[in-house]
């Protein structure tokens, strides 16, 4: 494949929490932008911060080698939503302003958007002020709208996966029950996955509501039958009643109390958010990254890259804005396990 002289400029920034593969994807964009279409690639420090203070440094070919496999970010990512309410019910319009202004004098042909929903709705309100922006899917809990995965996902599961793995071991030595809450405030895609993967005998996820005593008398109807141990898989955005206790932690109080068993919790956190990314999310990240920069060649902007039955599309990021891929009740990973027997508190 030769060289195209495209010619345009183009920014790219990361936003929101990070996650394993922002560095495959910046290097998928940044790499084809330069290789293929003769593009100048520039970076954008900490997200939509780095556009409102003009921190940004160019990025040649030579930057986006050795990042395929590291964590994080290279460029930084903030949680800055630049049309974020002022407070008094109005927006305070100073910082898109600033973006734009900086964007123009930047002289950028189109912003490359890499984040999750916050991240993809400030991306659709910037196209509506008028600025080519282009996004990619990023986020570990995998709720973006419109596309069947987000990178970061994989990750996750594998981290969380075998976080679970090694549970069953002490959870059998000591027959005790223990919890494992995973991130997902909305979303219970990781716990689902990796409670199915490790074998999770209770799931419980944000979008089925749970009855405690129902999971209570599942766990010991567990240990009646000789089961020795159980294990329960937990998303964070799951309801309790109670406010400043993770939920894992208020579970294993609750259901000690109405089981009598000896209950454990383990709070997994960031180090799923951690790390190189799995080979699947190199290579999704990867494709997003260089079909992001095929759409910019094209000039087809105000678009997300998606991943749709495993081919790379692209949907409009009005479509995406403001909705989220959570998952369905009778999804059939759902029923399925539900026949094998594992509870999800309903
Ligand atoms: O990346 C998504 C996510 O991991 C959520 O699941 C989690 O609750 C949230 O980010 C927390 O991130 P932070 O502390 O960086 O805001």
């Amino acid at each position: 494949m030769g060289k195209i002289h495209n010619g345009q400029k183009i920014g790219i920034l990361t936003a929101g929490g990070d996650c394993p593969g922002i560095n495959a994807a910046i290097r998928g964009v940044g790499k084809t932008a330069i290789v293929r279409y003769d593009m100048k690639v520039i970076g954008i420090s900490d997200g939509f911060t780095g556009l409102i203070n003009k921190e940004f440094r160019e990025l040649t070919e030579s930057d986006l080698s050795g990042i395929l496999t590291l964590g994080g970010t290279i460029l930084g990512t903030s949680r800055e939503k630049p049309f974020k309410s002022d407070g008094k019910g109005k927006n305070d319009m100073r910082k898109p302003v600033l973006i734009k202004e900086h964007y123009e004098q930047m002289d950028l042909d189109c912003l490359v958007c890499i984040g999750g929903n916050g991240t993809l709705k400030t991306a659709h309100l910037l196209a509506e002020e008028g600025l080519n922006v282009v996004g990619i899917p990023k986020t570990i809990d995998n709720d973006v709208w419109g596309t069947d995965l987000s990178f970061g996902f994989d990750s996750a599961v594998n981290i969380a996966t075998e976080a679970i793995d090694r549970l069953h071991s002490t959870a059998n030595s000591h027959k005790r029950i223990m919890i494992i809450e995973l991130m997902g405030h909305n979303a219970g895609w990781i716990a689902l996955y990796s409670g199915l993967a490790g074998g999770g005998d209770v799931i419980l996820i944000p979008e089925i509501q749970y009855d405690e005593k129902k999971i209570a008398e599942y766990l010991i109807n567990r240990f009646q039958e000789n089961k020795a141990y159980s294990i329960m898989v937990v998303a964070e955005g799951i309801k309790t009643p109670v406010k400043d206790e993770s939920a894992a932690r208020y579970l294993s109080r609750r259901i000690a109390e109405l089981t009598g068993i000896e209950t454990r919790e383990t709070v997994l956190g960031y180090i799923q958010r951690g790390g190189t990314p799995s080979p699947m999310d190199r290579v999704l990240a990867t494709r997003y990254g260089s079909a992001a920069a095929d759409l910019i060649a094209k000039r087809d902007f105000g678009k997300m890259v998606a991943l749709k039955n495993n081919e790379i599309t692209s949907v409009p990021l009005a479509d995406v804005s403001g909705r989220l891929n959570l998952v369905n009740p009778d999804n059939t990973m759902v029923i399925k396990a539900k026949n094998m027997g594992t509870s999800f508190g309903n």
